[in-house]
């Protein structure tokens, strides 16, 4: 009698242990799962001052401030420099130099200015340079009178299969005392990021009373440091959206593309929102989680008619850069970038993206080579499963905004999560040739050297068989 119903017990729990493992995939596939094991206590991510030393003021009358760049043309020839004058226009012109040439060259650019709410912009300029040569540190000035402004800056080598380059993978930034550690981290990484592919969420402006657009004045002085002398690769996000009709401002992002230009129209985009660069070995996408995607909309005709024009023989990497991360296995967001998922994932594998980089949950999480793309809601086949088409998808927005990080995770961590920790940081892609590159993620608590998570990515494109 005992020992029967132990038998009856034993049974109906291994019965249950494999009703569980089909459910949730783990007969599957998959060796090693980790959740880092730092265990946060200061959860608070606290605002910088007003008065710290990052949000500084250049002296000099109407000097110019927020200086920053970006790529401004489709192969890394051009360059768009943007500042902000505060008392009057002054001038929209860059003068410019080759580090080995003392012929300053001259670039005219454009000054615009913009209301949000009882908000009044200072006067943002936008200056495109075009036609410099690859490779190339350039010196640059800004503002006229006795107070210009010298930055510089250097151009990438020309797009090619075999480019090593650094790319630093930067999201949801913020200006809290954790963004300003994110920076510092980035900066002092003895592995060098040449460029910034930021994955959205800037100023958090929007979090403020009014959405206090002073707040994207102070972002753009705090960031300075580093983007007036690399390139940001500029994603929109959630808070860039700035729509509020209850304050009368019912025109989407438009704080967003008044101070960040973009070179969209290079990659014959009809809008800031998304685009497309290549800079060295790599072709980069930007998409827009946050404008219509769906069939027949102008983002998806656009992509529709990119992806097939990627040449993986003279860039082997494609990077795509959204905000809202389509895997996510955190309690935050869970599902949110679903819908997007259901129209693009099945591009993604076909067009052998290698990497999808996305922010918005405020911590970090790598998954394996998944897709989930056999569905079609008759099937049942809704699982995501093991595909080596498949990109590495990498969650990385944990730049240290006001909101604190994201800690909720769903409880059992998926099959195909192979790492997720909630910690602020930020990541590295560096590209040796056209089958490796090195990602790492450093954490703010962790030395200048040391990476927390890291992957050897073999290129899709350039793959050997049943290389993984
Ligand atoms: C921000 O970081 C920089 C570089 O480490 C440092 O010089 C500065 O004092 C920091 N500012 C604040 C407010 O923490
Ligand atoms: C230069 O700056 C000084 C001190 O702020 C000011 O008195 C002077 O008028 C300025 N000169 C010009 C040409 O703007
Ligand atoms: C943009 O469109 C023009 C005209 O169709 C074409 O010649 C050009 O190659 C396109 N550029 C890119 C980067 O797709
Ligand atoms: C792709 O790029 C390679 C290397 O630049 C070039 O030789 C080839 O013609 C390009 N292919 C197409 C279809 O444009
Ligand atoms: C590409 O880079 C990897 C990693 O540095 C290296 O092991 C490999 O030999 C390189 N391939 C070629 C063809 O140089
Ligand atoms: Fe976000």
């Amino acid at each position: 009698m005992r020992s029967n119903s132990r038998v009856g017990v034993v049974i109906v729990s291994l019965l249950l242990a494999w009703v569980l493992l089909v459910i949730t995939g783990e007969i599957f596939f998959f060796p090693v799962r980790k959740i880092g094991s730092f265990v946060r206590n200061d959860y608070l991510s606290v605002d910088m001052p007003i008065h710290s030393d990052v949000f500084r003021v250049p002296p000099g009358y109407n000097a110019p401030q927020q200086v920053h760049i970006t790529q401004g043309d489709h192969v890394g020839r051009g360059v768009i420099v943007s500042w902000i004058t505060p008392d009057e226009p002054g001038s929209s012109t860059v003068f410019y130099w080759p580090e080995n040439g003392d012929f300053k060259w001259q670039a005219h650019g454009f000054v615009l200015t913009y209301k949000y709410f009882t908000y009044t912009s200072g006067y943002i300029h936008h200056c495109p340079i075009h036609n410099l040569e690859f490779d190339t540190k350039y010196y640059y000035e800004v503002g006229i009178g006795n107070t210009t402004r010298q930055f510089w800056f250097e151009t990438p080598p020309p797009v090619g299969p075999d480019v090593p380059y650094t790319f630093g993978v930067i999201g949801d930034l913020g200006q809290t005392y954790n963004s300003n550690t994110t920076l510092t981290h980035y900066e002092k990484n003895p592995v060098k990021g040449q460029t910034v592919l930021y994955v959205g969420d800037l100023s958090y402006a929007d979090d403020y009373p009014f959405h206090d657009n002073t707040k994207w004045d102070t972002w753009g002085r705090f960031t300075e440091r580093i983007a007036a002398y690399q390139p940001w690769i500029w994603t929109a996000g959630n808070h860039e959206i700035d729509f509020a009709p209850q304050l009368g401002e019912t025109i989407p992002f438009k704080p967003y593309t008044s101070r960040y230009h973009v070179p969209y129209r290079a990659s014959n985009s009809t809008s800031p929102l998304w685009y497309s660069i290549k800079r060295a070995s790599a072709h980069i996408i930007v998409m827009s989680s946050y404008s219509a995607f769906g069939k027949y909309t102008p983002q998806y005709k656009w992509l529709r008619k990119e992806l097939p024009m990627v040449n993986r023989t003279e860039t082997p990497w494609l990077i795509i850069l959204m905000h809202s991360p389509i895997y996510n296995s955190y309690v935050n967001h869970y599902m949110e970038g679903e819908t997007v998922r259901v129209v693009y994932e099945k591009w993604f594998v076909e067009y052998k993206v290698d990497v999808v980089f996305a922010g918005h949950v405020h911590a970090y999480e790598r998954f394996e080579r998944v897709s989930n793309i056999a569905d079609n809601t008759l099937n049942g086949l809704h699982r995501p499963i093991n595909d080596q088409s498949a990109p590495v998808y990498i969650t990385i927005g944990d730049g240290g905004n006001v909101e604190g990080l994201a800690t909720a995770m769903i409880d059992l961590q998926p099959s195909y999560s192979a790492y997720r920790e909630a910690s602020f940081g930020h990541g590295i892609l560096d590209i040796k040739n056209r089958t490796h590159a090195h990602f790492s993620w450093n954490r703010n608590q962790d030395g200048y050297a040391v990476m927390a998570d890291s992957i050897w990515l073999h290129n899709r494109y350039f793959r050997q068989p049943g290389q993984a």
